[in-house]
């Protein structure tokens, strides 16, 4: 799958999270052969006025490329404002919320919100595709509600204004994570958005998932939210599969709390301890879940609050 210039291959990559895909886990990501990761949403206003918090979420900093810095906001201007910022702290691609079904968010008339305001949201890629020099893509879910279905509508219509990937998640706003993602939008709006990529997105948990959502919907790539939650593996297996034609077996407990370890490590260092230890607690609760005794495990580790408690209560944890 191409993005502009860039190839994401194999077309299998992690979804734009907030609270999860910060630097420490873009770069676990990578290690397992994750070919694109994307920042967490980020604020187009909170960015245009400095937010110190907000410009934390935008360092990308010696990662590999493509890394693609996820924008949301309602105003065509302050979000080509927001794009430019992005591309000078090093964006590779500017990716586009249209989905988010948090009542905060929506109230403001941004992400998922755009999905009932199709002018808006064209209009919105218009001014950010003339703004930056790196391709914009788009996220969005499949309609505001049930019988309200746009994405294919909306696609054809974003990528007449210049958008290069158009990412579906099969869900309406008002089904939030609940009941199951429809993949024949997805499958609709690859005709619609034809020839720019589709990435299909909803309820990948397996790498058989992946493979199948490829063949039943036709989409270009494939992106993982929740199924690489604690399972970064996903991608190096998905990896193999392709270029092996094997599927690796999933990782041994001894594997994931190794993998704990280093994430850990790494968010430590680049977050300081206290901030580190406790932004882990909900990755290290992912890598232990289905564990024997991991409900214990997990209430020791969130009343800790040093990395060295929490090395300890993993280390002894570890089958010698
Ligand atoms: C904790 C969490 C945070 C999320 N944050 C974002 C976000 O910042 N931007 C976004 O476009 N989608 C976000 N999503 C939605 C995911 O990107 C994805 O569309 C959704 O989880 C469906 O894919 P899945 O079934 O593979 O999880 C988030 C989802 C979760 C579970």
């Amino acid at each position: 799958m191409l993005i502009g210039t860039y190839a994401i291959t194999p077309p299998f990559f992690a979804a734009p999270m907030a609270g999860v895909t910060d630097k420490a886990f873009r770069l676990v990501l990578r290690d397992h052969g994750c070919p694109l990761v994307y920042t967490e949403m980020i604020s187009d206003k909170a960015l245009t006025y400095g937010n110190r918090n907000t410009l934390a979420l935008l360092d990308v900093i010696g990662e590999v490329e493509p890394v693609a810095v996820q924008l949301f906001g309602s105003e065509p201007e302050t979000m080509a404002k927001a794009a430019r910022l992005a591309v000078a702290a090093g964006a590779s691609i500017i990716d586009l919320n249209m989905g988010c079904p948090v009542p905060k968010v929506v109230k403001n008339n941004e992400g998922a919100s755009l999905l009932k305001d199709l002018p808006r949201a064209v209009a919105i890629a218009d001014r950010v595709v003339a703004a930056v020099p790196v391709p914009v893509t788009v996220k969005m879910r499949a309609g505001w509600a049930a019988g309200r279905i746009i994405a294919p509508e909306l696609a054809g219509r974003l990528v007449a204004v210049g958008v290069q990937a158009i990412t579906v998640h099969g869900r309406t706003r008002d089904q939030f994570y609940a009941g199951q993602a429809d993949w024949r939008v997805i499958r609709e709006t690859v005709a619609q958005a034809a020839p720019v990529p589709v990435i299909g997105n909803g309820d990948v948990w397996e790498p058989a998932d992946a493979v199948r959502m490829l063949a039943e919907t036709g989409c270009a790539g494939v992106m993982i939210g929740r199924g690489c939650l604690g399972n970064p593996w996903i991608f190096s297996r998905l990896k193999a599969r392709v270029t092996s034609g094997c599927l690796p077996p999933p990782p041994t407990p001894a594997e994931r709390i190794r993998q704990a370890l280093a994430h850990l490590e790494r968010a430590v260092t680049l977050k300081g301890e206290e901030r580190g230890v406790k932004e882990m607690r909900g990755h290290l609760a992912w890598y232990l879940k289905g564990m024997p005794g991991a409900a214990r495990l997990r209430v020791r580790i969130n009343q800790t609050r040093t990395f060295r408690a929490v090395v300890d209560i993993l280390e002894n944890y570890l089958p010698n």
